[in-house]
């Protein structure tokens, strides 16, 4: 833990595949905004971990490492997982679901956003409007029984069960979350509605979810509600995305839904993720680690980068480095003024820009971004 007089922490886990590349870029594009915002330097401690790691000696993160990643303020983790290399069950290597059930990283925030001149895949001129955020609860849920837990029942041959867990403990602190960022979200002239999506209709433990959405509304009565079911919010995604603002659900939900929205503003490289528990955050680009086009100077580093601009803000009031808000703000702007006047092609989106290019021009632009915020 940090104060004044130690550096701010930041356990980094790269990972396997583009998830490398894309942790190179944002560690730099961190420090240069921390640097132009006027904060002193973050220190890192690089973890190994992933499923090359798992392949070269048997176990999915070094010896200690998962413990070392709780002492610091922050982890930064860029993709783990590699389809040729899986647990004997069939499913893949990843100790990321480990930490977020050691850490009870519940509240897992996937902003969504359009730029200009980044792909709009739908044609209504409104997608130009798309500003919303998926609240995903990453604890519990169907992902209480994910392989890696050891928790799915498996009766012989013949049937494997899997449970999916709602509490009351989680679920009160999520919806709080919720509304709590709604209300940031309006400080910050945007809407803040909170939509409940849920599955209400079929299953206790989503009626139990929406029945505690109700109970923590009450405490909230400046905001403004809905509800979804989960299959009705998928269809509203596609034909009317403009019209949300914070929407809050269930694991699974959380994970289908925003790789759905990812795909909205252009696709996964743009998918930003924070994942925050009471005592620490995990911070990760929700794309995997596209082994397909690793290594080969390919990767939209976007995601990444924006989800250092999670951690950042993150820090900035966990550890109180005011400025190290201020860099967050920094890369934000960054990124606009690039989709702005079109200097962020990403070859994702058919563009001509690969990694390093993309890290040279948001280097660029950070500079530009404080001129322009000093004036
Ligand atoms: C995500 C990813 C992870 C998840 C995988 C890599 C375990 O898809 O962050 O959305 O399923 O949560
Ligand atoms: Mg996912």
């Amino acid at each position: 833990m940090s104060n004044n007089s130690n550096p701010v922490e930041v356990a980094v886990i790269r990972g396997d595949g583009i998830g490398i590349e894309v942790t190179d870029v944002t560690l730099s594009i961190v420090d240069k905004a921390v640097s132009l915002a006027g904060a002193d330097a973050v220190s890192y401690a690089f973890i190994k971990a992933g499923a090359g790691y798992y392949r070269d000696t048997g176990q999915d993160i070094e010896e200690g490492g998962e413990e070392r990643a709780g002492e610091a303020d922050a982890i930064f983790l860029g993709a783990i997982g590699l389809p040729s290399i899986r647990s004997e069950d069939g499913t893949e290597i990843s100790p990321h679901l480990r930490l977020r059930d050691r850490y009870q990283l519940y509240a897992g925030i996937r902003p969504v956003k359009a730029y200009p001149n980044a792909p709009q895949r739908l044609a209504d001129p409104r997608a130009e409007a798309i500003d919303f955020v998926i609240l995903r609860e990453s604890t519990e849920g169907l992902f209480y029984s994910a392989a890696v837990h050891g928790r799915s029942e498996v009766i012989g041959d013949t049937e494997v069960r899997d449970t999916l867990r709602i509490t009351r403990a989680t679920t009160e602190k999520l919806h709080k979350f919720a509304f709590q960022l709604a209300q940031k979200r309006i400080a910050r002239g945007k809407r803040g509605r909170v939509t409940c999506v849920d599955k209400a209709n079929v299953f206790t433990s989503m009626a139990f979810f929406r029945s505690i959405f109700d109970e923590v509304k009450a405490d909230f009565p400046d905001i403004e509600t809905g509800y979804n079911y989960v299959d009705a919010q998928a269809l509203d995604l596609v034909r009317r995305p403009w019209d949300f603002d914070v929407m809050v659900m269930e694991n699974m939900f959380g994970d289908i839904l925003s790789d759905l929205a990812g795909g909205l503003v252009g696709g996964m490289g743009m998918a930003a993720c924070a994942e925050i528990g009471d005592d620490t955050g995990l911070f990760q680009p929700a794309h995997g680690s596209a082994p397909d086009i690793m290594g080969q100077d390919k990767a939209n580093p976007l995601a990444a980068v924006l989800s250092g601009a999670l951690m950042l803000d993150y820090l900035a009031e966990k550890c109180s480095q005011l400025e190290l808000s201020k860099a967050a703000g920094l890369i934000e702007r960054a990124v606009e003024m690039g989709f702005e006047q079109n200097r962020l092609r990403p070859m994702e989106f058919g563009g001509d820009m690969g990694t390093k290019a993309m890290h040279t021009t948001l280097k660029d632009l950070l500079g530009e971004a404080k001129a322009s915020m000093d004036v």
